[in-house]
């Protein structure tokens, strides 16, 4: 039975009966005062996401009483100047009205101090700050909390010299949280791991992918496993194929310096989309645990096949943009961008078919495509199903795609099913329908954005969101080949795509050899 609904004040009222708890250990509910220290604070993304984020959240009341936020940068700042150039970052950000009394409420958290991470003195001067800033506890112990917001290749040093000035000294619980790219290979990432696991346990480690922290991406297990008309079909007799595309309409902003060195395929491919992919193929762990969910997650990457250069060259397509039109308005190509050479072999284009090689998965494609500066944003996971074997309506309905269940993470958050219906009133027409099912519409309520949930989940110590050890090096493993393969081989025909289109034409004719499309919305 559907739990009545009553609109009857314009707001959705769901009926509690139906909600069902499910038997996961609840996470940690009281927060302790924490000290967050951002490495990099006064960078773009304590700017653009991190900084914004604590605001909502302090909005919200999620946050502490006692909590104090000290940013370590280079540049040459005081706490008044810091809080200044955080207020104008929030309010750029905000889309609703900046509520400036709270500001001056959440503003007092705010802490700088200038440094350099070459400077031993730097980090004595940090540690005495912290103890003197850090709210402790009634015990009198802090939890200090350390956000690496910086580019991966100095988080080693940053570390090495935490660990060297006792940073976590006085406090009963140290955690630390490493953006992505974590490293920049398999090699570089089990170092990263060594250089971090050697001052940190695995439980103090946070690894971010901010694509776990979206709701529909958490989502995806639980509609997984508690709808039988899903996972009882969820497998290679009934799955044709399976399609992930994380589309952006941005180019790479203000990132060229980093994006010269990473490339479409370490800054998506290697975290997001084989997040995404091990999410919809992994098998269900036996129990929602943590450390479960992380043992399927890297059973499944180690069970993707392997990809040889053969197989690149066959089954996988890089692209970079060139100038084009993006929303009405002319963009420049990726080599005309800010920090890019004008000779850049950077591929801003993926597209690349993956096997898992296990008895659910066995010969079912897996497609992954991701571009920058494409005609729309979308991130979007498509299952196709097969084709019914019996030919009922004749050959003209064969030509009919199969159902197709959609999972839209973004902009819009959706599940639909595609199916047929007979068109109404004639007797030999079949028409394809959607049945929606859309977050916005079903919940009128706002959810945490992925940086709130992130930054929630850290404060509160829940691990599930995070990425272990292992997962990151397997990944890494899945993708070294191509980026040796390609980095070894560069292309000749840079940029190959039109910003504002769909990547070069590979990437159809990739589909049309396989003898399928691209059925993103
Ligand atoms: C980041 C990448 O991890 O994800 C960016 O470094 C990309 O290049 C971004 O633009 C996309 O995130 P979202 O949440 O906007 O889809």
């Amino acid at each position: 039975m559907m739990p009545p609904v009553d609109y009857s004040h314009g707001e959705l009222i769901v009926d509690s009966r139906y909600l069902q708890t499910c038997d996961i250990p609840a996470v940690q509910v009281r927060v302790d005062p924490f000290t967050l220290v951002i490495m990099g604070g006064a960078g773009d993304l304590s700017r653009r996401k991190l900084v914004p984020a604590l605001f909502n959240l302090f909005g919200q009341g999620e946050l502490p009483e006692l909590f104090a936020i000290l940013a370590f940068d280079r540049v040459d700042l005081d706490d008044g100047s810091y809080r200044s150039m955080m207020e104008e970052a929030v309010r750029k950000c905000n889309t609703s009205a900046f509520d400036g009394p709270r500001w001056n409420d959440f503003g007092r958290h705010l802490h700088y101090m200038q440094g350099v991470f070459e400077d031993d003195k730097a980090f004595e001067r940090l540690r005495e700050r912290t103890d003197l800033i850090g709210p402790p506890d009634p015990k009198g112990m802090r939890c200090v909390l350390f956000y690496m917001a910086v580019p991966p290749q100095v988080v080693p040093l940053a570390v090495q010299k935490m660990q060297a000035h006792s940073l976590e000294r006085g406090s009963h619980d140290t955690r630390i949280v490493i953006e992505k790219p974590f490293g920049e290979d398999r090699r570089s990432a089990s170092r990263l791991n060594r250089i971090i696991m050697d001052a940190f346990n695995e439980n103090q480690i946070y690894r971010i992918d901010h694509y776990l922290a979206k709701e529909p991406v958490d989502n995806i297990l639980f509609f997984r496993f508690s709808n039988t008309v899903f996972e009882e079909v969820w497998n290679r007799r009934y799955v044709d194929n399976v399609q992930v595309t994380v589309a952006e309409v941005l180019g790479i902003e203000h990132r060229g310096a980093f994006y010269e060195r990473a490339g479409v395929v370490r800054d998506i491919v290697q975290n997001h989309l084989l997040q995404l992919l091990s999410l919809v193929s992994l098998e269900a762990p036996i129990g929602f645990v943590p450390e479960f969910m992380r043992d399927e997650k890297v059973k499944i990457v180690r069970a993707i096949r392997p990809v040889d250069p053969d197989y690149i060259d066959r089954f996988m397509v890089r692209g970079q943009y060139g100038p084009g039109v993006v929303d009405g308005k002319e963009v420049p190509g990726y080599r005309g961008e800010q920090n890019v050479s004008p000779a850049s072999t950077t591929p801003t284009f993926f597209t690349g078919k993956f096997l898992i090689d296990n008895l659910r998965w066995a010969g079912v494609p897996f497609y992954l495509r991701t571009g920058k500066r494409l005609p729309k944003r979308v991130t979007e996971i498509c299952i196709q199903f097969k084709r019914l074997p019996l030919r009922l309506f004749g050959r003209k309905c064969d030509v009919l795609e199969p159902n197709v269940l959609f999972l839209t993470i973004q902009p819009d958050e959706h599940i639909a099913l595609r199916f047929f219906v007979k068109y109404p009133f004639s007797s030999n027409q079949l028409y394809p329908v959607r049945m929606d099912f859309s977050y916005k519409e079903a919940f009128k309520m706002r959810h945490l954005d992925d940086y709130e949930r992130i930054l929630l989940d850290v404060v509160k110590g829940d691990l599930t969101l995070f990425v272990r050890e292992d997962a990151i090096e397997e990944m890494w493993g899945v993708v070294d080949p191509i980026n040796e393969r390609w980095e070894s081989n560069p292309p000749s025909d840079f940029p190959n795509y039109k910003a504002g289109s769909w990547g070069p034409e590979e990437a159809d004719r990739l589909m049309e050899q396989e003898g399928r499309s691209w059925l993103t919305t």
